[in-house]
């Protein structure tokens, strides 16, 4: 079920260069079913800005009945949802969208997980909870430079990660896809999530095997009311040539959407 709700902000702080790691608390945590799915926020209590802002959940307490998301402070929206304190209130609708199916890998396999930037935060819940089923993981993370850069020990404690920064300046020099190549990563079952060069240099090197993509695409409404976020797809599916990357996703199986 989908819900609007003032949720209590438990904990918010700077993480990074404009990343900002929000906690909520609120009914809206038991609705959600897995790592992938998204919340809008509504980050003005006037008109301006009119849209809500989606932002993915990054890791779930259902036993605190909260939730943590990360995102990027980069216009006014995000600067103004980045000035809220512990204790203020959020307007939130969620949890959306289909996530990430952790049951698509078994346990004693190998799922290696590849996020880019902003794309990193779902991939977090998903790794924890491929952990908890036996699955081995492996992370490739990527971000422009050091500055940049979060969650690389968190992720570590979870299993084998490797951190990318195009400038050279954390981790090893250049793109997600270099490290893959580098490293002669093995896997049995691709999870990705980021930006749209990324997830079209993953499906060129691994079209055809199991794999999952998580779409960043710019969104309207979040509820399949605007088609704002519409995508077309490879091969017509869904009888109607196009899918909502707010409802029919954000997470598709690589080889599904035309990424353009
Ligand atoms: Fe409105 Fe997807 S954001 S239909």
């Amino acid at each position: 079920m989908i819900l609007q709700e003032q949720m209590r902000i438990l904990a918010h702080r700077n993480i990074a260069k404009d990343i900002f790691e929000m906690t909520l608390q609120g009914n809206i945590t038991k609705e959600i079913k897995g790592p992938g799915q998204f919340v809008h926020i509504r980050t003005s209590a006037g008109l301006d800005p009119l849209l809500r802002r989606p932002i993915s959940i990054a890791s779930v307490d259902t036993d605190e009945s909260c939730f943590t998301v990360i995102y990027r402070a980069e216009g006014k929206g995000t600067k103004l949802l980045s000035e809220k304190k512990p204790d203020d209130t959020a307007d939130v609708l969620g949890p959306l969208g289909n996530g990430f199916p952790a049951d698509a890998a078994a346990a004693g396999e190998t799922a290696l997980l590849v996020g880019g930037g902003i794309g990193v935060p779902p991939l977090y819940e998903l790794s924890k909870r491929l952990n908890e089923k036996g699955v081995r993981v492996k992370h490739v993370l990527g971000f422009e430079r050091a500055e940049k850069v979060f969650y690389s020990e968190q992720f570590s404690l979870l299993g084998e990660t490797h951190v990318a920064t195009v400038d050279g300046s954390f981790g090893t020099k250049g793109f997600v896809t270099d490290t893959i190549d580098r490293e002669n990563m093995e896997f049995d079952q691709l999870y990705a999530c980021g930006p749209i060069p990324m997830l079209k240099a993953l499906e060129e090197r691994f079209h055809g095997r199991r794999g999952y993509l998580s779409l960043e695409q710019r969104m309207g409404c979040g509820i399949g009311a605007c088609f704002a976020c519409v995508c077309h797809t490879a091969d017509g599916a869904e009888g109607r040539g196009y899918i909502k990357v707010c409802t029919d996703g954000p997470v598709f199986p690589i080889g599904k959407v035309v990424l353009a």
